[in-house]
């Protein structure tokens, strides 16, 4: 998208793209001048944020090469839509799912997750978000065998876990010291030798979230958000979803593996999902830890 100017014939002197431009790039002029505010970007240093098009009353922005803009039938204000409850309880009743049925998930169901994907905010509205979609049950399946050497290879690995452990965060290095972690290796060894699917849980469709690297971890922060409204929105259709870490890392760290999948160079894996029908119903939500807030007032 290019911001091209203001639109004259329709601006109405508001000044509100002045106020929500990021990038101060909309500004005002001396009184006597013909126009009362401009949008100058020789160094085109314009984000593409859209917050101009999306203020401007008369709708005096000039602009190219936009994906559509939208306005909101009927309410201009969220809080109308869904009050604090309810949003409160949609967030709480949100569960990653583990067990799902053996039933695909209908194609249009998947692209309307994606769909809400596309709204997440992003650094700079970069929007880099690019998925490959896994619902053939063979590529699944080699995803999972893939991922499924890790047991095998950390319980090889363990006998030697003190050399690397100076070398990883406070928070791996408590896991991999912690006694039991071989025991769980070994039930997670057994629970694949019985044929059961402990990355994806058997899930219908895999769905992977990759971009370019940028600003240090903003791609990745990025990625999570709109993991979110990806896992909010498919409970909203009747489906369950489970970030699955542990492929992510795999595929982040594997250039085979993401090249099978199509993953272009120079980008990396920042999210896996499942999603499927789920076998499941909650009761309860799991118990979450009180704020833990420092107020400077
Ligand atoms: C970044 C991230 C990575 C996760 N990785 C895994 C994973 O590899 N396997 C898994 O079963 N669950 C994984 N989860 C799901 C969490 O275990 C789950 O969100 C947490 O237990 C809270 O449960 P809830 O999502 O139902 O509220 C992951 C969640 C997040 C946000």
């Amino acid at each position: 998208m290019k911001i091209e100017g203001i639109d004259y014939s329709k601006c109405i002197d508001c000044g509100k793209c002045v106020k929500v431009c990021p990038q101060l790039l909309y500004c005002e002029l001396e009184k006597d001048m013909k126009e009362k505010f401009v949008f100058e970007d020789p160094y085109q240093l314009c984000v593409r944020c859209g917050h101009c098009i999306a203020i401007c009353p008369p709708e005096a922005i000039l602009y190219k090469n936009a994906g559509e803009v939208y306005t909101f039938d009927g309410t201009k204000k969220l809080e109308e839509i869904v009050s604090y409850d309810e949003l409160m309880k949609i967030l709480r009743m949100r569960r990653s799912i583990r067990v799902f049925k053996d039933k695909p998930v209908p194609k249009e169901k998947i692209e309307k997750v994606l769909e809400t994907m596309r709204y997440a905010p992003s650094a700079s509205n970069r929007q880099n978000w690019r998925y490959t979609i896994i619902t053939n049950k063979d590529e699944i399946e080699y995803l999972k065998k893939e991922n499924m050497k890790f047991f095998r290879n950390a319980r090889r690995a363990l006998p030697f876990r003190h050399l690397i452990t100076p070398f990883l965060p406070y928070g791996a290095r408590r896991r991999v010291l912690n006694p039991k972690v071989k025991m769980q290796l070994e039930r997670g060894i057994e629970r694949i030798k019985q044929g059961e699917d402990i990355i994806f849980f058997d899930a219908p469709c895999v769905i992977l979230l990759y971009s370019r690297k940028y600003a240090s971890s903003l791609a990745a922060n990025d990625a999570g958000i709109a993991l979110t409204h990806g896992m909010l929105a498919a409970q909203s259709l009747g489906l369950g979803t489970c970030w699955i870490g542990l492929a992510q890392r795999k595929l982040m760290n594997n250039r085979r593996l993401s090249k099978h999948f199509k993953v272009p160079k120079g980008f990396t894996v920042f999210g896996v999902m499942t999603l499927g029908i789920p076998a499941v119903q909650y009761l309860r939500g799991p118990p979450r830890r009180s704020l833990r807030v420092q107020w400077f007032e």
